[in-house]
């Protein structure tokens, strides 16, 4: 099996890369991750990729008078690492057109919401001012746009009554650590792709939802009560 090459581009505590790193370990994941770029020298990342034998580059955006310098440097070190895929993990960088538009289709991002809901930041505290009850992660394929590309992947949390945006946080990034490394193998094995400005995922999915409610309450539906008397 031939496997991606795939960067990886954070600015802080790195726990999707790591997961992403743990995921790309496996032979049989389509994808190795061969590059940790940080655009912050203080990201804790970079000490977790490197202890994980994953080479790291900083390449400071404060340095660069422009945000095209700087996305040519990054390219610049992406490309000399042959990188096929790249995947921004907890990355707090605006991209122009120009970088996005060389990763068309290549690049994906992992977002702390079920989007289109919640794009931007303090999306666990939003969550919780709208009185949501179902909360997550998605996936998706970067646009300039920032939170906007198509989804690949979403996973769901409930929402209790006594959380907090903290509580919230800690069972969404557990989510996010399952779907993102799943994401990453669907678009490494080529199972999805940008169509048309779509998401296309061969394969069926399974049937089925969920509802999102106490345990104990009845919620069946009418079709389960055919027959029964009204
Ligand atoms: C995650 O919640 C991710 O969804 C968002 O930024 C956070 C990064 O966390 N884009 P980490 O650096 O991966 O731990």
């Amino acid at each position: 099996m031939i496997r991606k090459r795939v960067a990886i581009l954070i600015s802080g505590r790195g726990s999707n890369m790591a997961a992403l790193i743990a995921a790309g370990k496996a032979p049989a994941f389509p994808a190795e991750i061969v590059l940790v770029l940080s655009n912050r020298p203080e990201a804790a990342g970079l000490a977790v990729a490197r202890a994980e034998g994953v080479t790291t580059v900083v390449i400071d955006h404060s340095s660069f008078a422009d945000r095209e310098g700087f996305e040519r440097a990054m390219q610049a070190v992406l490309d000399g690492q042959k990188v096929e895929l790249v995947c921004l993990a907890g990355f707090m960088r605006r991209l122009t057109p120009w970088f996005v538009g060389r990763w068309q289709g290549r690049m994906i991002n992992i977002h702390p919401a079920l989007l289109p809901a919640f794009k931007g930041l303090d999306t666990h505290a939003r969550a919780l001012a709208a009185g949501v009850k179902v909360h997550g992660a998605s996936v998706h394929f970067v646009v300039p746009d920032v939170d906007s590309g198509p989804l690949i992947a979403q996973g769901a949390v409930e929402v209790r009554d006594d959380d907090t945006a903290e509580t919230l946080a800690a069972r969404v990034l557990a989510i996010e650590h399952r779907i993102y490394p799943t994401a990453l193998a669907l678009l490494a094995s080529g199972r999805v792709k940008l169509v048309d400005g779509r998401c296309r995922i061969e394969g069926s999915y399974p049937t089925g939802s969920s509802l999102i409610v106490p345990d104990g309450v009845d919620c069946s539906t009418p079709s389960d009560n055919r027959g029964a008397p009204p």
